[in-house]
């Protein structure tokens, strides 16, 4: 096992009728911004829930984020901010909505010019304006780490930001909030999540058998839950295990001591970039097309996630492992979600070399848990997926 720290000190409030103790985590005197998206609290309840917990509050409201949170927007809601001396900030929503709150908590107290800067430089926030987040979706883990993702649209740009600063004081997990979510977005969370632990898992080994079972239990929860959770979301118990398996992928716990590689996250920002596809389904399209690309140096650990995931026990190193990266994309054909970008798209043969320059103009040259994933590689990767 490699050296590690370990700290989140983000609050988690989980279970049915959490969202109504979110009064007592927000100090009594703040002046909440409470941020959510395109309105899907306004139809399933959440909006009121949100609005009765917060009744003694001086509340001013942003709605409108937009998946794959814009930056253009934010600055409106970074405007209102200052205007009203905010002094907390409240999301409710899914990733995009937390990310976007965690931008505004680190602009919020930004003293430089430009706050885009915070993504392109980019600069480690080590304290921003104290958020909380009620979660509508699972799927990102935004809700208890530290990291976000903003879309630049006017530029096609998609960055991320981060620091200690950005935990969120609490996060309120009520399963409940299950029920509304589209299919298409029950999918996603579960592709994203799943690929959360491949990340962190997919590398080499490093005798780290407690991180190693507890990505693998993640995974197998995930494969469990999937069929329910898709076939019935009023399912309280499946909706709970989603939920918690979400959230644990991508808290920082799994990918303490081992090496990770995130080159698949690295490459589907630029597919989202470049086409806006959802995140989700960015990785589902490239993950199977590297794992095969660099099929040498990880095959050991595909082949112990074919063992003990896919339960295949007989065959060469060579042979299981194969078989796991055609399980992996059985399994996202499952839930709906298709593995090839000219399936989303027909101009998609411009995509590899766009997307090998834009990681190469940025200085990522070297991805991967070996760093030896070069531009040129992306070019291949990006063209085996087309
Ligand atoms: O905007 P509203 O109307 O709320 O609708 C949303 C949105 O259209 C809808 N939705 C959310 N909760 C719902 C619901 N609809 C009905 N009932 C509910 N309870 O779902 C749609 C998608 O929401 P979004 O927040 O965009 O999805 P997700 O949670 O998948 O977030 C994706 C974003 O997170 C970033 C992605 O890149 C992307 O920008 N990520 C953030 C990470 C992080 N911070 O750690 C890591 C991830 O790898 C990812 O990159
Ligand atoms: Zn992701």
């Amino acid at each position: 096992m490699l050296n590690f720290d370990y700290k989140n000190p983000t609050k988690i409030l989980f279970g049915k009728g959490q969202i109504a103790a979110l009064a007592k985590e927000i100090p009594v005197q703040a002046k909440v911004l409470m941020l959510y998206g395109g309105g899907s609290i306004k139809t399933n309840g959440v909006y009121e829930q949100v609005k009765n917990a917060l009744k003694d509050f001086e509340v001013v409201e942003f709605g409108g984020i937009p998946a794959n949170p814009e930056y253009d927007i934010l600055m409106e809601a970074l405007a209102i901010i200052k205007k009203e001396n905010i002094t907390y900030l409240l999301a409710v929503g899914g990733g995009s909505v937390i990310d976007g709150t965690k931008f505004l908590s680190s602009a919020a107290l930004y003293t430089g010019e430009e706050p885009w800067d915070i993504l392109t430089k980019p600069i480690r926030t080590e304290k921003g304006m104290p958020f909380g987040t009620v979660l509508t979706l699972p799927a990102t883990g935004s809700e208890m780490n530290s990291g976000a993702v903003i879309t630049r649209r006017s530029t096609q740009q998609k960055l991320g930001m981060g620091g200690p600063g950005l935990f969120p004081i609490f996060s309120v997990l009520d399963p409940q909030v299950i029920n509304s979510i589209p299919d298409r977005q029950i999918a996603n969370g579960i592709t994203d999540a799943f690929t959360h632990v491949l990340e962190q898992y997919m590398t080499y080994p490093a005798k780290a058998l407690l991180q190693d079972r507890i990505a693998e239990s993640i995974m197998q929860t995930l494969i469990e839950i999937a069929p329910v959770i898709l076939k019935d979301k009023s399912n309280y118990e499946a909706a709970s295990d989603f939920m918690w398996s979400c959230t644990m992928a991508l808290n920082g716990l799994i990918q303490k001591g081992v090496p990770t590689d995130w080159s698949v996250h690295a490459i589907g920002h630029e597919l989202t970039a470049l086409y806006d596809i959802d995140h989700a389904r960015t990785l589902a399209i490239i993950a199977p097309s590297l794992y095969r690309y660099k099929f040498n140096t990880k095959k050991e650990k595909l082949a112990q996630y074919a063992e003990r995931i896919w339960n295949i026990q007989t065959g060469s190193v060579e042979e299981k492992a194969m078989q796991a990266i055609e399980k992996t994309e059985a399994f996202f054909h499952s839930l709906n979600i298709k593995t090839k970008l000219s399936e989303y798209t027909d101009d998609y043969k411009k995509c590899a070399g766009f997307a090998a320059e834009r990681l190469k103009s940025r200085g990522w040259i070297a991805l991967g848990e070996r760093k030896d994933i070069t531009p040129d590689d992306v070019f291949k990767i990006v063209e085996m997926s087309y």
